[in-house]
């Protein structure tokens, strides 16, 4: 079997690309290891930045979006007692960013590229990917247990941090840059209307805390805890007690509490492989690079990627010209790199460290106080958090 674009994995960056090269009339393939109610319902990030959510609307993707998506145009810090709003529409002149969920992002799209008479495959086994530095690369796959082969002209790696198509590289052609840090992420998604209408992002002594949110009905909270931590150990009882002691310090503000849906412990690291190609497999999103969560940057970054890549491969379908897959990598480096700088900068600015010392947590303090205090560092924040501008 033949296509012009073979892409693994239907995740955000996949079903982005596989969309956008439609549209320039270019066919692909999408081969996906899990199920499609799988993808279509894993609980994942929930922050569109403004250009996010603008090209998913003007490539005809967002009309679930714009009806039950909520546009916020600030966030709230909470440290030492207090909460001070960064005001996102102030101070980039009217931008915010869309607070809608990345499955529901993920359904908009499949619909869409199964209407426009799309292939995805889901439930595919044993996905690998050869001759890449050929002209003519393939994916081999299993599908109901039955051998099959797709021959591409280039193919996009879009398999997320444990894929295949990275480790398929052979070694001593990527850097890798890696950070780790020493706590996680608790996450849960409760059926509980949010008690703010905007995002918190809380610095406590015990541990950041983040209240989010998914629609006017459900909540989407997160606890800083220790990697190794084990969610048996985190009944609701415990979760909600700990919610509320690092976000209740405003008087008289309370946490609206309610069944928990969905729980879960997530890692935190940042990573970058360079260069983000090798012959005619370009690599995108989680399968090139990570962030932490706290700058809300995966997704997006995933989906601003694809849209260079998309834009290269119709260039050269268009015109024959190579320049542009050739700057793939460089051009896209440029943002990951800012963005990667971001989201370690907001993670460490509200993240309590095991080895801070009295030193750290007064600078800590002080960063929150100037972030919160100076125009020209409020704008910082908020032109990182709705989208650095995207060329
Ligand atoms: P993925 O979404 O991981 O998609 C990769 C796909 O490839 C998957 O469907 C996988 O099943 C498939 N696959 C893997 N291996 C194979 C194989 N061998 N063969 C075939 N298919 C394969 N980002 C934000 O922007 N904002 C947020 O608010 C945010 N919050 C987050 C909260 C949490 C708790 C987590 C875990 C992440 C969050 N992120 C957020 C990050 C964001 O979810 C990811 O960055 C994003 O999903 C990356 O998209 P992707 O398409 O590159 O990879
Ligand atoms: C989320 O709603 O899942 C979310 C929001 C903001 C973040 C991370 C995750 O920084």
């Amino acid at each position: 079997m033949k296509t012009q674009v073979g892409i693994v994995g239907a995740g955000p960056a996949g079903l982005v690309l596989s969309h956008l090269l439609h549209l320039s009339g270019i066919e692909s393939v999408v081969l996906e290891a899990h199920s499609r109610s799988y993808v279509e319902e894993r609980v994942r990030a929930g922050v569109l930045e403004q250009g996010t959510a603008d090209l998913l609307r003007e490539t005809g993707v967002g009309e679930r979006m714009m009806q039950q998506g909520l546009m916020h145009h600030g966030i709230e810090l909470q440290f030492a007692g207090g909460r001070h709003r960064i005001d996102f529409a102030g101070l980039t002149g009217g931008k915010g960013v869309m607070v809608y969920a990345q499955h529901e992002v993920l359904k908009d799209l499949i619909q869409a590229r199964l209407e426009a008479g799309g292939q995805i495959l889901f439930d595919v086994q044993d996905v690998s990917v050869d001759e890449l530095r050929g002209p003519k690369p393939k994916i081999r796959f299993r599908k109901n247990g039955e051998a099959k082969e797709w021959e591409c002209d280039f193919i996009g790696g879009c398999d997320g941090f444990h894929g295949i198509c990275r480790p398929s590289i052979p070694e001593g052609v990527l850097s890798a840059f890696e950070k780790i840090y020493p706590f996680a992420w608790l996450g849960i998604l409760a059926e509980a209307p949010p008690s703010s209408r905007e995002l918190i992002y809380a610095h406590h002594e015990r541990g950041f805390a983040l209240l989010s949110m998914r629609s006017p009905a459900i909540s989407r909270l997160y606890l800083q805890c220790a990697p190794e931590e084990d969610i048996a150990n985190w009944p609701d009882q415990r979760i909600w007690q700990e919610l509320r002691t690092r976000l209740e310090v405003v008087k008289g503000w309370k946490l609206t509490e309610g069944p928990v849906l969905q729980k879960g412990i997530t890692g935190m690291r940042s990573f970058v492989v360079e260069p983000m190609q090798y012959g005619r497999l370009f690599l995108a999103g989680d399968s090139a690079h990570i962030v932490p969560p706290t700058g809300a940057k995966g997704l997006n970054l995933a989906v601003a990627d694809v849209r260079v890549l998309a834009a290269a491969m119709a260039e050269y379908y268009r015109t024959g010209r190579t320049d542009l897959l050739e700057g793939y990598s460089e051009k896209c480096l440029r943002r990951v790199w800012k963005v990667q700088r971001f989201s370690w900068w907001m993670t460490s600015m509200l993240h309590r460290f095991a080895d801070d010392d009295a030193f750290d947590a007064r600078r800590q303090l002080a960063e929150l106080d100037y972030v919160t205090s100076s125009r020209a560092a409020s704008q910082a924040l908020a032109e990182n958090y709705v989208g650095l501008p995207l060329d």
